[in-house]
């Protein structure tokens, strides 16, 4: 599945038709998840499909992924990695789906591991394309240093009430990916967000890099510092 020409025309979908799908294309999403590239491969990550999750904002979709984790160091960037991965598979497929950092799961969720966010999806009752103008992001300058063609994916990802708090520089060939730190008030509640959010954008970072028909190399050792930002790691 080519995911890459999704991140120029996906959109979060917030209204759902809430018919379940058939039963053949949740399998296909099912064998797709098996098939995700981790960030961190010795971190497990498991979903469970539920057609119900508790959110206190009015966002209903027939379908979630109510997604867990070992709490292991990058197990956040490393869900956000997997799981944009899904949500422009979901595209591909001409379907909806909305990460939800509000919700949580409806039951006791029957794994070891731990709750982290639900990943709501189904069938749009609007569009969920939109053309490059349809995207209200940060320009360039803002969130990136010195030049490189695959920033653009990087910078069209999505993240948590679309704050970006992300930073890239671009040094020598590789990009070295930052996460901006926050006041201790902002922090309590997007913290925890702006990791998955990096994740995700080391996503699109990924298909990129793939796009151009190179490896995708990623460490989170040994990067230079970067005063008021949290060093996430480095893309050769
Ligand atoms: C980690 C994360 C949590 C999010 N939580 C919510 C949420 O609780 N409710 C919601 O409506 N949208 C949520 N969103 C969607 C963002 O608001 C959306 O991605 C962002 O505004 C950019 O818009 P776009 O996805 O249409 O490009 C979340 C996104 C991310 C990445």
């Amino acid at each position: 599945m080519h995911l890459y020409p999704y991140i120029f025309k996906r959109r979060s979908t917030r209204r759902y038709d809430m018919t379940p799908l058939r039963e053949s294309q949740l399998q296909d999403i099912r064998s797709f998840a098996k098939n995700m590239r981790p960030l961190f491969p010795a971190i497990r990550v498991e979903y469970r499909l539920d057609s119900n999750v508790r959110n206190i904002l009015p966002v209903k979709a027939p379908h979630n992924f109510i997604i867990s984790s070992e709490l292991k160091e990058g197990y956040l960037e490393n869900v956000g990695f997997l799981y944009q991965q899904m949500d422009l598979y979901l595209s591909s497929l001409g379907l909806g789906s909305c990460w939800l950092g509000m919700a949580k799961p409806s039951g006791a969720v029957d794994t070891h591991l731990e709750f982290v966010i639900v990943l709501a999806f189904g069938k749009p009752k609007d569009n969920p394309y939109r053309g490059p103008e349809g995207f209200n992001r940060k320009a360039l300058g803002d969130i990136a240093s010195g030049n490189d063609p695959r920033l653009e994916a990087v910078r069209l990802a999505p993240s948590a009430s679309n704050t970006q708090n992300w930073y890239f520089v671009c040094d020598g060939g590789e990009i070295h990916a930052y996460q901006k730190l926050l006041n201790p008030v902002k922090a309590k509640f997007y913290d925890r967000f702006n990791r998955l959010d990096v994740g995700i954008a080391l996503c699109h970072l990924y298909l990129a890099t793939v796009e151009q028909g190179k490896d995708f190399n990623f460490t989170n050792e040994g990067m230079p510092e970067l005063e008021g930002y949290r060093a996430i790691g480095t893309v050769g």
